[in-house]
């Protein structure tokens, strides 16, 4: 390595032409997934802790994918508040379910558009749990994978590109792989929570879902934010019962994951910058104490810089629209 005088890091970054020309890393809007969520009720319901997100119907979700899609934003990933909740989340698995209908609706108007379905019970079940529970009020793992297993193909039936199991039961992916394949659905692809923590970052979710466990956490089945190890070895798991994109959830808290994810197995990485992650930055942006689109890029760019190949964000039509000048 030559030093000083001899290299001069700043000759370039000189000029806005010099520092493009050696930039490193670039966000694509083809690679950005935008979360949207889907419910009964007619027109937008904004989410109070999410501004600028809201609760959409069916029409509204196609109306919202169709200009998102226009902007070149790559997926979108639904999530479902059904009518009503039960104890073993049965709006998940309904053939005529919300997201169900909203996969048909949207392939109906949008074909080339990828849309991606979220595969867990928390948003169907009473209790708020990603799994349905035992007499102890435990979450019953193996009982849960048949439940997702049928979520996954009535997705797949109503026309997802991808399934993105996030419940984190051990065995789902596998169940889910099998449970597709048998069904003639073996070109649906899955993007596995694979690392997904248990973290605070995901409040205002569960706002807008209404999914916030009625008792007790998830720390039984989602991941200590302590560990890291750990995270590789469930990634691994995923991979080797079919995953095909790994999903690292939230993002700017663990970049390091990212990273380790990405270097160790070679496969597409997806990051997920959770709604707690959007929360703050609108809030901070809303009373002026920072630029909330040069955080929103530098944010951005940190988590492709990591590793990640696909960016999940609530701002996915924000940035497509800045990356589009
Ligand atoms: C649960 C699920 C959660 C999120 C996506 N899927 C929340 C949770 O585990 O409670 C959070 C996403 C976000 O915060 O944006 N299946």
């Amino acid at each position: 390595m030559p030093s000083f005088p001899s290299y001069r890091p700043r000759r370039l970054r000189r000029t806005e032409a010099l520092r493009s020309l050696i930039k490193e890393t670039s966000i694509e809007p083809g690679h950005l997934i935008a979360p949207l969520f889907v419910t009964h009720e007619e027109g937008r319901h904004p989410v109070a802790s999410m501004p600028g997100v809201s609760r959409l119907s069916v029409e509204a979700v196609v109306e919202e994918a169709s200009s998102l899609h226009a902007l070149g934003v790559g997926a979108v990933l639904l999530f479902g508040i059904p009518q009503q909740k039960d104890r073993r989340g049965q709006g998940a698995y309904a053939s005529d379910g919300i997201v169900q209908q909203a996969v048909r609706a949207i392939k109906e108007n949008k074909p080339q558009l990828v849309v991606i379905t979220d595969v867990c019970l928390c948003e169907y079940t009473d209790h708020g749990h990603c799994g349905i529970l035992t007499d102890a009020g435990e979450v019953d793992n193996d009982a849960t994978l048949e439940l997702l297993a049928q979520t996954a193909i009535s997705q797949g039936e109503a026309g997802a590109d991808i399934v993105a199991p996030s419940d984190m039961m051990d065995g789902r992916v596998a169940a889910v792989r099998e449970a597709l394949d048998a069904a003639d659905l073996s070109g649906v692809a899955i993007m596995s929570h694979a690392a997904k923590y248990a973290s605070a970052f995901y409040g205002p979710f569960r706002d807008a879902a209404g999914s916030a466990p009625e008792a007790g956490d998830r720390l039984g089945y989602q991941m200590d934010p302590a560990n890291s190890d750990e995270a590789i070895r469930e990634v691994w798991l995923d991979v080797e019962e079919g995953a095909d994109i790994l999903l690292v959830k939230p993002a700017l808290p663990y970049l390091d994951i990212i990273y380790r994810v990405k270097l160790e197995t070679g496969y597409p990485v997806a990051a997920y910058h959770v709604s707690g992650e959007y929360s703050m930055l609108r809030a901070a942006g809303e009373r002026g104490w920072l630029d909330e689109e040069k955080a929103l890029l530098e944010a951005a760019h940190s988590i492709r810089r990591a590793g990640a190949d696909l960016i999940i964000t609530y701002y996915a039509g924000q940035l497509a629209r800045l990356l589009g000048g």
